[in-house]
């Protein structure tokens, strides 16, 4: 058996050894994507492909914690029914040893070319390798082996190629450190996705390390998104470990870029990748994680899993902001309208459910979730507050966000042990994770509004 083979075969025993203890963790989400076993991380490969959407994960499979990632697989047809492929890489080869790291697709010659980073740490020395591989059916996966290899001037922090085309050529950018230890994006250039020509930062300017960035034209402008590391907590803003966010600018050659905004509000949000839709939709995926921040603590660990990710979400741009909406697909996840009536309310209610709170006309507010997560609103000063237990000491810890004119509305997706909030259409989202007691269920709004609340279907 070669090392591909046998690699599969441990991460297959590993996922039938405890299934049954993963699936019956009273936390587990029935309707967002987590890890059959192991610890989730980045979506990766995120791509409509013939029709079909085709989303790969970075997945350690033997633990909960970080190691040498494999790309798990799922497909969908319509973005609610996933289902689980066979895993498309393992770090089975010299140049991607200890983790095939993030990537992205993109379809050429009727073929699947899934682009990655070989990570590979031999006593402690990283080195780094852009990798390809392809598929004529989306399925398997032949390695190609090793196309780019590091220029000079940058560390082995080096990754997470982001590959697009226009009508005449193929596009890569890569997170990358500079040998000074500071973040930046560099891009190249191809007519073959075979041979890549080098061309140069496309931006850089702040934090040690800028990773998984990608880049596309969102309504007529561009738009760089990526996850810095090394901000500095200002106020509201930069609040976790290492942030998510996005410029926009200007690009013929040389990127011109305005100032730097995080995509989430929430305490558990990284990595998020996009992919043009075949409806022409710019898609979102996250991972509902940032590296380094409290993972030790969650207790979903005992249950063999950890980490999870967002609901796909579609972007557009508004007045120089990215909103975020939940795709229109997941309405079809409501089962039941449980309640439907004015707020204030008190009522217990489903662990997988849809609650919307429109027409918001008090002055201030609040909902709180199962006696653990509040949402504080104040019209006057445009604020929205996110309070929570942390996950280590239980001591309250909080984020904010601000609107740009009134509060309208407050959409939430529950999941069990996660909640994504979308505050006026997706002008702001708070995305995290949520441990709360059992003995808990009831959902409290204070506030007036027309209050909907669905019952969700589950999906896994
Ligand atoms: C982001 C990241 C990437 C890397 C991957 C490894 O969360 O650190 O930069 O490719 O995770 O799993």
């Amino acid at each position: 058996m070669d090392r591909d083979q046998e690699l599969r075969q441990k991460a297959q025993q590993e996922v039938e050894k405890y299934q049954v203890i993963v699936t019956s963790d009273p936390y587990r989400p029935t309707y967002h994507i987590a890890p059959p076993v192991g610890l989730i991380n980045d979506p990766n490969g995120w791509i409509q492909w013939n029709g079909i959407y085709h989303l790969f994960y970075q997945w350690m499979p033997f633990g909960t914690e970080h190691g040498a990632k494999f790309w798990g697989h799922l497909s969908s047809t319509n973005l609610v029914d996933w289902k689980q492929e066979p895993i498309a890489l393992t770090p089975s080869e010299w140049f991607d040893k200890d983790g095939c790291y993030s990537g992205s697709a993109i379809s050429h010659d009727d073929q699947l070319h899934l682009f990655y980073t070989g990570n590979v740490k031999t006593n402690g020395v990283r080195e780094t390798y852009q990798c390809l591989a392809t598929s004529k059916d989306g399925i398997h996966f032949d390695k190609k082996g090793v196309l780019i290899e590091l220029p000079n001037g940058f560390t082995a922090h080096f990754r997470d190629p982001k590959v697009w085309n226009d009508d005449s050529k193929f596009y890569m950018v890569i997170g990358a450190q500079k040998e000074d230890n500071t973040g930046s994006v560099v891009w190249y250039e191809s007519e073959d996705l075979q041979d890549w020509e080098y061309k140069g930062i496309l931006a850089d300017g702040f934090g040690y390390m800028w990773e998984c960035p990608d880049f596309f034209l969102l309504d007529g402008q561009y738009v760089l998104l990526f996850s810095p590391q090394g901000l500095r907590a200002e106020g509201i803003n930069n609040r976790n470990v290492y942030q998510s966010g996005y410029v926009i600018g200007k690009w013929n050659d040389h990127f011109t870029f305005g100032e730097f905004s995080e995509l989430d509000r929430g305490f558990e949000f990284y990595a998020p990748q996009t992919t043009l839709d075949e409806k022409g939709r710019r898609l979102l995926f996250g991972w509902m994680g940032v590296p380094d921040q409290k993972e030790e603590y969650h207790p979903t660990k005992k249950h063999h899993w950890i980490h999870q990710l967002t609901l796909p979400r579609e972007l557009e741009l508004k007045d120089g902001k990215i909103y975020q909406k939940p795709v229109e697909e997941l309405v079809e996840l409501r089962d039941e309208l449980i309640v439907h009536e004015l707020g204030p309310i008190t009522k217990t209610i489903p662990r997988a459910s849809e609650i919307l709170l429109d027409e918001i006309t008090s002055e201030k507010g609040y909902i709180t979730i199962f006696d653990y997560a509040t949402i504080d609103f104040d019209k006057k000063n445009r604020t929205i507050k996110l309070t929570r237990p942390a996950f280590d000491n239980g001591e309250k810890e909080e984020r904010v966000g601000i609107v740009e004119k009134d509060l309208n509305d407050i959409r939430i997706f529950l999941d069990h042990s996660s909640f994504e909030i979308f505050i006026n259409g997706g002008e702001l989202v708070f995305t995290s994770r949520m441990f709360a007691s059992f003995y808990h269920s009831t959902l409290e709004v204070q506030a007036q509004g027309q209050l909907s609340l669905w019952s969700l279907r589950q999906k896994f």
